[in-house]
């Protein structure tokens, strides 16, 4: 009998060395342990022996049993650690690998610009306005002197939401609110933002793109305030020896109206390609706010003056840089807008 318990103990032992999944050893501890076990069966070909017997035989049947439970919870433990160690291994990271490069970001050319126009205004003691971009038509043309059916109207194709609404042509629907908010006090503001208008575009017109509006509203204003001002804006935005002159214009909310040109800052005015061999550049439309603009906001025009303004962001953006296609900005092609990086 303890050759057999012996042969039941070597066997089992070895098959528990050689399990490598714990269902392979749940196997083995079903089979050596549960009611059909070998150790079972010795158990009942013991029914006609002597109680003597059944005690020593029953005793080394117990010890091999508690043998083969312990290699098996031993076992049990070492393939835990086996399984935690393999999946460490699996899931191992190499900490030195270099990283994935991230691409950083810049301020967009176009908000450089607008910052920057803002930095020159408030330092001339500006206050920055704003306006909504869905306009009622009554600020966008009627309140600037554009009753309905004026033909001034056909100069910005507009998209319109209803008979009254539209996304703003231009950014001077802000003077009407500006001076509405004013209520007859002088008025001294820049306003940047968006406006659309229905062109097809191409390397110069986009339906949508961005105006700076400036508005001053004082008792004494003059014309030489509105040359002065510009003047000090294109030497700062196009350097020290620019001069600017005044073209007659036609705006309907300024009377009067002008073109305004700065000199050449590629060719310094001898004419150039830039500059279409003129020696000048168009830049931006300026007035003296006409009365009806005044009047309708209810500061009488025989007492206070103004003068307004409107660029086009792009516009001096594209001349500053040299940028030939209006749609570069639009695009977010990383490389357009990595050469602006750092840069004003
Ligand atoms: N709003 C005009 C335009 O978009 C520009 C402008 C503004 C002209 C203010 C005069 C005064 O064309």
């Amino acid at each position: 009998m303890n050759t057999k318990l012996n042969e039941i103990l070597t066997k089992a032992l070895e098959e528990i060395e050689s399990a490598t999944t714990f269902l392979k050893l749940n196997e083995i501890k079903a089979f050596y342990t549960g009611k059909k076990s070998p150790l079972s069966e010795i158990m009942r070909m013991l029914t006609n022996a002597t109680i003597e017997e059944k005690k020593t035989i029953g005793a080394a049947s117990n010890r091999v049993k508690q043998q083969i439970e312990e290699a098996i919870s031993n076992k049990r433990v070492a393939l835990e650690e086996k399984e935690i160690n393999d999946k460490l291994q699996a899931e191992a990271l190499d900490v030195t690998l270099p990283g994935y490069e991230f691409k950083k970001g810049s301020i967009h050319p176009l908000n450089k610009t607008i910052e920057e126009l803002e930095d020159i205004f408030v330092s001339m003691g500006y206050s920055i306005a704003e306006g909504p971009e869905v306009e009622i038509d009554v600020f966008n043309f009627e309140m600037l002197n554009v009753p309905k059916g004026h033909p001034a109207r056909d100069m910005q194709d507009s998209f319109y939401i209803n008979e009254n609404i539209l996304m703003r042509t231009q950014t001077s629907p802000v003077q009407v609110r500006t001076l509405l908010e004013a209520e007859g006090k002088p008025v001294k503001i820049v306003c940047p933002g968006k406006v659309y208008r229905r062109d097809d575009d191409d390397a110069t017109h986009s339906h949508q793109f961005m105006q700076l509006e400036g508005l001053v509203v004082d008792k004494n204003i003059t014309m030489s305030d509105l040359k002065g001002t510009l003047s000090v804006l294109m030497k700062k935005m196009f350097g020290e020896n620019r001069k600017i002159r005044f073209k007659p214009s036609y705006f309907p909310f300024t009377e009067p109206s002008v073109e305004v040109d700065v000199s050449c800052f590629k060719c310094g005015g001898k004419g150039c390609s830039m500059c279409k061999h003129t020696g000048w550049i168009e830049v931006l439309g300026a007035g003296m706010v006409h009365p009806n603009v005044l009047k309708g906001a209810g500061y009488d025009p025989k007492v206070w003056k103004g003068f307004a303004f409107g660029a086009g962001i792009e516009r001096l953006t594209m001349l500053r840089h040299n940028i030939d296609d209006i749609r570069n900005f639009y695009t977010n092609d990383y490389r357009f807008l990595k050469q602006f990086e750092g840069e004003r």
